[in-house]
């Protein structure tokens, strides 16, 4: 079985520089944030000012690069650390972290007719579950501030580091979910019921959701029932701008100018993933443009006599219990490895399918937090000229 090469990937290299936007995608922990972060090294070194957004807090990566990580403003990384690494006084790297409440604050003051009735979304306890825990509200303010950055002149290309979800298709349908969530039959009928005078109107209402809800109200106290009622009724002001914008920031993420690039490693279960993202890309005439195979074991041969041999001179009175363990070791690193490559396979496929190129990072001996780890990442991806 042949090892996996990276033969020629200029692939990514001209997306750094055709494109506005590359997004990457894949599930939890394969590697998002670290390729995300050496494409934007990569760019900076083809002198690029790239913005790299991210929802992740990767504390230690960000502390390498000098930066403090409580903020979500933008954060531009020392010119005299990115020159270490071979980038030109032109290009630059900042770095900026999603608030997820942030953005959706600043949604809801930029949509709602009046300055009170914004407040009063702000102020609503049910607004604060909405902006933080909802799911899909991570994604969509990941999309929503992407759109609002897109054109922004201080940048040649902006990299998005896509949440931690579990499943990679939520992002891309985060716009319509939130929106279908608030514009659900469900819903709507509800607001009818509060219309007019913002309080809740059973009259309104079939005798047994009536009682139901009650029922509800008795349990719940406090008047949360009402508490809902006025939120939904407030949200709905806000509900024509806020399809028109998540219509918009469904374009960005369908525009000609965004390449997708899928992340995954040999791992199954995170192949499955990006092979769902991918057909689901194809479904809707667009396509993966590049997949990042991380963490790859390298491909150890079953034995290696030159090895042990250099070993077992260094200690010719354990050479015996030396050979054993030799042994053990190259056997389990040669079945790694071979797994790996023959989960990779599975990506066959989709590779075909897209034509999409694969670039292989294998596994580093320890996390990649440091800057030198990050630039030889960078150099697998997208080699410098
Ligand atoms: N090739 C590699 N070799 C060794 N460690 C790696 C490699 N790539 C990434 N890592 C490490 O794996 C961990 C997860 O990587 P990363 O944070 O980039 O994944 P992620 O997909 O962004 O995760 P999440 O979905 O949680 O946001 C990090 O500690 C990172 O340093
Ligand atoms: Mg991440």
């Amino acid at each position: 079985m042949s090892p996996p090469q990276n033969q020629k990937h200029e692939r990514l290299g001209s997306l750094l520089s055709s494109r506005r936007v590359i997004l990457s995608v894949g599930c939890g922990g394969v590697g998002k944030t670290t390729t995300t972060a050496a494409l934007g090294l990569a760019a900076a070194r083809r002198g690029l000012r790239v913005l790299c957004l991210t929802i992740d807090p990767a504390r230690r990566l960000a502390q390498s690069l000098g930066l403090e990580w409580s903020s979500s403003e933008a954060r531009v990384v020392d010119a005299a650390l990115l020159a270490r690494v071979g980038v030109p006084p032109s290009g630059s790297m900042t770095i900026m972290r999603v608030d997820t409440k942030a953005t959706f604050d600043g949604l809801v003051r930029s949509l709602a007719p009046t300055k009170e009735r914004a407040e009063r979304i702000l102020n609503n306890v049910l607004y604060t579950y909405i902006s933080t825990s909802l799911a899909g509200t991570q994604e969509y303010m990941a999309m929503e501030k992407l759109h609002s950055l897109r054109d922004d002149p201080r940048f040649d290309l902006i990299l998005l580091d896509t949440p931690p979800t579990t499943n990679a298709l939520d992002f891309l349908d985060a716009p319509e979910r939130l929106v279908g969530a608030i514009d659900s039959p469900a819903i709507r009928w509800f607001v009818q019921a509060v219309e007019g005078s913002g309080r809740l109107s059973f009259s309104l209402m079939a005798r047994s959701t009536a009682m139901l809800l009650r029922g509800l109200g008795k349990v719940t106290g406090g008047g949360f029932l009402e508490q809902v009622a006025s939120f939904i009724n407030e949200m709905n002001s806000l509900f024509g701008g806020w399809k028109q914008r998540a219509d918009a920031v469904s374009a960005t993420l369908r525009a000609p100018d965004v390449a997708y690039v899928l992340v995954t490693t040999p791992d199954p279960l995170a192949i499955r993933e990006v092979t769902f993202f991918a057909e689901r890309l194809l479904a809707e005439k667009m396509r993966p443009d590049a997949i990042v195979v991380n963490r790859v074991n390298p491909a150890f041969p079953r034995t290696d006599p030159t090895a042990l041999g250099s070993m077992q001179a260094l200690s010719p009175q354990h050479a015996e219990q030396l050979a054993g363990r030799c042994e053990a070791a190259l056997r389990d690193a040669h079945g790694q490895g071979h797994l790996d490559r023959l989960h990779l396979f599975a990506l066959d496929t989709v590779r075909e399918e897209s034509g999409a190129p694969a670039v292989f990072v294998p596994t580093f001996p320890a996390d990649v937090y440091d800057l030198e780890a990050l630039s030889e990442i960078s150099e697998i991806l997208a080699p410098s000229t």
